[in-house]
């Protein structure tokens, strides 16, 4: 186990796109493992592996539903919208309203690298899509309703 680093907004590397993960090995067990431990550290709900500095497509969300992690995911399908306050470990202090589906299925791979389909609906499919987002280098600041509701 252990701590990893959360790389904060300004900072080039969360602007990068993730690269797929090919490698369902002992060190990406320990990847998840240190980022669940990062994030309850830090109280988040969600972390992507670029805000611990690792351009892997991975990353793990925990609403509060159960800990889930998803590799190399693709949003499949998703409808509805939903506008609520939004926060990020690597954006420390702030909240801004963003837009979002109000659901969503998404497709992932497991650390054992069988794939797998996940609904989500609300808040949950709120923090999945902000994660998602990390791994194209995009923040929730980039997407914040002006004026709020
Ligand atoms: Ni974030």
């Amino acid at each position: 186990m252990g701590l990893r680093t959360i790389r904060l907004i300004g900072d080039d590397i969360l602007r990068k796109k993730s690269k797929p993960v090919d490698n369902f090995d002992h060190r990406l067990l320990k990847l998840i493992n240190d980022m669940f431990e990062t994030m309850y550290r830090a109280d988040g709900v969600g972390l992507a592996a670029v805000q611990v500095g690792i351009l892997k497509r991975l990353f793990i969300v925990d609403t509060g539903e159960k800990p889930m992690h998803f590799i190399n995911p693709e949003i499949i399908d998703k409808g509805g919208n939903q506008l609520d306050q939004e926060g990020c470990l690597s954006v420390p202090g702030k909240l801004g309203d963003v837009e979002r589906p109000k659901w969503i299925k998404i497709k992932a791979f497991n650390s054992d690298g069988d794939e797998f389909e996940y609904y989500a609906e609300d808040f949950e499919a709120r923090a999945i899509l902000h994660e998602n987002d990390h791994l194209n280098g995009i923040l929730y600041v980039d997407l914040v309703v002006q004026g709020g509701k």
